[in-house]
């Protein structure tokens, strides 16, 4: 049997750099003051068809919806913003303190087609920063974003921004771009064709040659903005400048989801082929209200795990090795080793040991493979002197120490490895 398509295992060797970049990213979020905010994997449909879109690609077809047993139709999660606005409604968040600043790391479920960097199941890195209508709040978040994927060595990272307006705004927009469409509309596939008339800035999503194609010279968005859009949008480039936070404007991108509001943005890497989004964000001012709450301006990012691994440096060594093994020759030196090892564990060391009773060639050949810096060898001449010997695998020197000497040394020597 096997799994299923488009879910991944993540094996040792693999999943060290899922713990560096996930404690990487707790470590960054915690020095500006973001807490971790935990969801639960199912949400009633309603909620996400609300919040994303019922036009969507999320909503109309990539969601993993299904009737429980007493027939409420629940959907596993998509995406993290949602579920993290409800749980600080629910909760009375809002009320208790107003500026909230949360992030969660988590699976996310889409039926997607499975290819280089898009899975079914696929992990985001989620950060939201919800009760600030201010463009420092973007600002803010820009930078940590920034701050996190540059603090991993990440190369080719381009930072690109654009505004989508408010609901007053864009709906003059939403006609002009319509009209531009529509006369163009035989030559659009049939998916844009339903787009162009449920939601027509969704055309920009389209993946297809031709629909990007009949795109060329149509309007954008940022000519359509309403004068506080406007503000906030400059307030939001200068406060990067002033940061000295490299992007640049791309009028086009309207991103997948219909929450947005005023800023959008993605991080496009250039190591990545076709999925080459490795974050995409924006506020949401309207969010909170779609799902029955008060008004609540809110922004926020999500990183995809999956390809931010794969953007990470080659030359970087994410594994950790046992700081010892013990190899124990004979029945009673195991027993002694098997001892010792729970003892050098209590005391914080990481210990690795051979269970068959092999040969000693055999013990450091294993021992080589693990790539302990020292091995400790318990023999049956040595033992009986209540002594061991500790041998240094990089310069193979060894020596013979007494037994209760051994947790201290090998405390004090794998502290200086
Ligand atoms: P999104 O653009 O749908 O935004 O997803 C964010 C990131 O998740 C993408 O840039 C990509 O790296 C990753 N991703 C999405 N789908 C897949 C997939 N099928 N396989 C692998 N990786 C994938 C959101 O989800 C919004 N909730 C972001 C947000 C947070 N907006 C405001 N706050």
């Amino acid at each position: 049997m096997k799994g299923i398509r488009g879910f991944k295992d993540i094996l040792p060797g693999e999943v060290e750099k899922w713990q560096y970049v996930e404690s990487e990213g707790r470590r960054v979020f915690g020095l500006f003051g973001f807490l971790e905010l935990r969801i639960p994997l199912l949400e009633k449909t309603e909620l996400f068809a609300r919040s994303i879109g019922e036009s969507t690609d999320i909503v109309g077809k990539e969601m993993y919806t299904f009737p429980d047993r007493d027939g409420d139709s629940l959907t596993l999660r998509p995406e993290a913003t949602t579920s993290i606005m409800r749980a600080y409604l629910e909760h009375g968040l809002d009320v208790k303190e107003p500026v909230g600043k949360y992030y969660f790391i988590g699976p996310m479920f889409r039926y997607e087609r499975p290819q280089k960097g898009r899975y079914r199941q696929f992990h985001q890195i989620d950060a939201e920063i919800l009760g600030v209508q201010e463009p420092q709040a973007d600002a803010e978040l820009l930078v940590m974003l920034m701050r996190f994927l540059g603090g991993l060595a990440l190369q080719n990272l381009n930072l690109q921004i654009n505004s989508l307006g408010d609901p007053a705004c864009r709906g003059p927009y939403r006609e002009e771009i319509q009209k531009f469409l529509r006369s163009k509309s035989e030559k659009l596939c049939e998916d844009c064709q339903r787009r162009l008339e449920t939601n027509p800035l969704r055309v920009f999503d389209c993946k297809k040659e031709e629909c990007q194609a009949q795109l060329a010279g149509a309007p954008v968005v940022l000519d359509f903005l309403c004068p506080d859009c406007r503000r906030h949008f400059e307030r939001v480039k200068g406060l990067l400048d002033e940061l000295r936070l490299p992007y640049a404007v791309n009028p086009r991108m309207v991103r997948g989801l219909d929450y947005y509001t005023r800023t959008a943005f993605e991080v496009v890497a250039g190591d990545l082929g076709a999925q080459n989004a490795v974050c995409g964000g924006g506020r949401y001012d309207g969010l909170a209200e779609e799902i029955g709450g008060p008004s609540v301006p809110a922004i926020g990012f999500a990183i995809g795990v999956e390809r931010l691994v794969m953007l990470l440096p080659e030359e970087k060594n994410y594994l950790r090795y046992p700081d010892v093994f013990i190899a124990a020759l004979g029945e009673e030196a195991q027993r002694k080793g098997f001892a010792l090892a729970q003892e050098l564990r209590d005391a914080g060391v990481w210990v690795e040991l051979d269970y068959e009773g092999k040969s000693l060639k055999s013990q450091m050949r294993k021992a080589g493979r693990f790539k302990t810096p020292w091995v400790v060898i318990l023999g049956e001449e040595e033992l009986k002197k209540d002594r061991a010997v500790l041998r240094n695998m990089a310069t193979k020197a060894q020596e013979e120490v007494a037994l209760e000497e051994v947790i201290k040394r090998v405390k004090t020597e794998s502290r200086e490895t």
